[in-house]
């Protein structure tokens, strides 16, 4: 009886993880998918940001696209993978504030300003703010 109840127990452990496991890297795929990984790339904001949850890593480019546009004290662009998941963040994770943001319309938390206004068109704006919303 005893070994039955420990065998299940350990069943059970082996379920959860796995479930567990496979819940996270739907998460990931889905992050993976979606349009707005395309405008990521397009505008090369991988010239800064990586997205490791994503395979996303940085690129080396050295036209004035990855230039930043204020001069100032360097930040150390942050990875994205758990943008909206972050405890200590700066910025807020709407649709709203991200737009804005990306925009240079507002600042985060701190003060600060992002560094690279995007130039995309709305549509590609809304494309890449809802991806953005994904990574958690
Ligand atoms: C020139 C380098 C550079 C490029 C290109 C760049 N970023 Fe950033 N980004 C930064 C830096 C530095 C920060 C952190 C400080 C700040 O807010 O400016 C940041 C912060 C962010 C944040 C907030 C992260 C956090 O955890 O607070 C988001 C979201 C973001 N960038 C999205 C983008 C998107 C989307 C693109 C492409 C359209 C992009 N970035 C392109 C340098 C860059």
């Amino acid at each position: 009886m005893k070994v039955a109840v420990k065998v299940l127990w350990i069943s059970l452990a082996w379920l959860l993880g796995w479930t567990l496991f496979y819940l996270l890297n739907l998460q990931t795929a889905y992050s993976a998918d979606l349009p707005g990984k395309k405008v990521f790339l397009d505008y090369k904001c991988n010239a800064c940001h990586t997205v490791k949850s994503v395979g996303i890593v940085k690129v080396e480019i050295k036209d004035e696209e990855a230039e930043e546009e204020e001069g100032g004290e360097k930040v150390e662009p942050p990875d994205l993978s758990n943008l909206c998941s972050k405890k200590d963040s700066k910025i807020e994770c709407t649709a709203d504030f991200l737009d804005k943001f990306i925009r240079k319309q507002v600042a985060d938390d701190k003060g600060g300003k992002h560094k690279k206004r995007f130039k995309g068109t709305p549509e590609e704006r809304k494309t890449l703010v809802e991806w953005l919303l994904t990574l958690k």
